[in-house]
């Protein structure tokens, strides 16, 4: 038999999805993903949402002005996103670029998820942007399931391949694409058909479950996001290319907080908070299949390289030590955020940056 892996020394990760909120509850968010992240993309759909360089520009401000002030955490570095609108135009994307804090525009369908109103209705008013983007190398990133209401649930992801992305990729042959949080073996499948133009996150949540974990034995609040959890068939192919190396997936956890009475409601927010954990999941997962020594492809190598930057020089060590995850955190208004798998045991710890054993 062969050994046990006990400690794994890997490059810093980045996190290429995040959703941080805004004002207090940058109190709680930024710190978590700067303890565990060197860099993140930070997510636009604030209330109002992030959609002019100006809005980026700010919100990054707000972000960095609650990094906590060590030395280590100052090097957390938000990168921006802005929010599509029908009235986005290419001199935006240029002014964009230009700015250096825009790192890619998001794609949310009207209605598809968590303020979305703003989002697009018909994406062929898009058309000029996305020959911009194309030409110029910004990615879009895409939250890719389509929102007619007779479509179930469950088939939106595909839907959305068939009737939008697949589209919107031989009209732009050349545009970046992050097909974000995928969550069904279409989607895997579909990316790996794909140019090296197209790559796809994939959250610790759709690895490590699926939609009995969200229904059997009665409704969990906490594993409920958006796209929702497929059955287990998925879950097993999306562990099968996010742990083989394949330079087209890499980490994106969703990260997206909701107070704890608003997941635990007759009508519970969707979204899974695992910031301050993160690593920790994604090793659990690549470690029940045995891939341990992919991790870091997959962390801290494959995002940086399909957005054109730097992959970090520094380094972070796990080791296998059972600990048990909180019950929840403090936020905004003096109530709580209850993480997923709050109260569980995880097998493996992320040392603190600059530590090693
Ligand atoms: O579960 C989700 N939560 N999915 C999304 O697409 C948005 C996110 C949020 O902002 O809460
Ligand atoms: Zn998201």
């Amino acid at each position: 038999m062969t050994e046990q892996i006990q400690t794994l020394t890997i490059t810093a990760p980045d996190d290429w999805h995040i959703h941080l909120r805004d004002n207090d509850a940058l109190k709680t968010t930024v710190p978590h993903v700067a303890s565990q992240f060197r860099r993140a993309i930070c997510m636009p759909n604030l209330v109002p949402p992030v959609k002019t360089t100006q809005d980026a520009i700010a919100y990054r401000e707000r972000i960095l002005a609650n990094v906590p002030t060590d030395s280590i955490s100052q090097q957390f570095e938000p990168l921006m996103v802005l929010y599509l609108t029908e009235n986005l135009t290419p001199q935006d994307i240029q002014d964009a670029v230009d700015s250096g804090v825009v790192k890619a525009v998001k794609l949310y369908p009207a209605g598809a998820t968590t303020n979305s109103a703003d989002g697009v209705t018909n994406i062929n008013n898009c058309t000029d942007v996305f020959a911009k983007m194309e030409s110029i190398g910004l990615p879009l990133l895409v939250h890719g399931e389509v929102t007619h209401n007779h479509v179930d649930i469950f088939d939106r992801e595909k839907r959305f391949i068939d009737e939008v992305l697949t589209h919107l990729i031989v009209k732009f042959p050349k545009l970046k694409i992050v097909f974000e949080h995928i969550t069904t073996s279409d989607a895997a499948d579909f990316v790996i058909s794909q140019s090296k133009n197209i790559a796809a996150t994939i959250t610790p949540q759709h690895l490590l479950f699926n939609r009995n974990h969200l229904l059997v034995g009665g409704v969990k609040p906490h594993f409920y996001c958006l796209p929702i959890l497929k059955r287990q068939s998925h879950q097993e192919v999306l562990l099968d290319v996010a742990t083989s190396g394949n330079p087209k997936f890499f980490i994106g956890t969703d990260s997206a907080p909701h107070a704890t009475h608003t997941k635990e409601n007759a009508c519970g927010c969707a979204g899974c908070y695992s910031a301050p954990f993160a690593l920790s999941l994604y090793a659990q997962a690549f470690d029940s299949v045995g891939k341990l020594e992919n991790l870091e492809n997959f962390t801290s190598i494959n995002g940086a390289k399909f957005y054109g930057l730097p992959v970090n020089s520094d380094k972070v060590t796990l080791v296998r030590e059972s600990w048990q995850v909180p019950e929840n955190y403090e936020y905004v208004g003096n109530k709580t955020l209850t993480p997923l798998m709050a109260g569980q045991m995880l097998d493996w710890k992320v040392l603190p940056f600059g530590f090693a054993v």
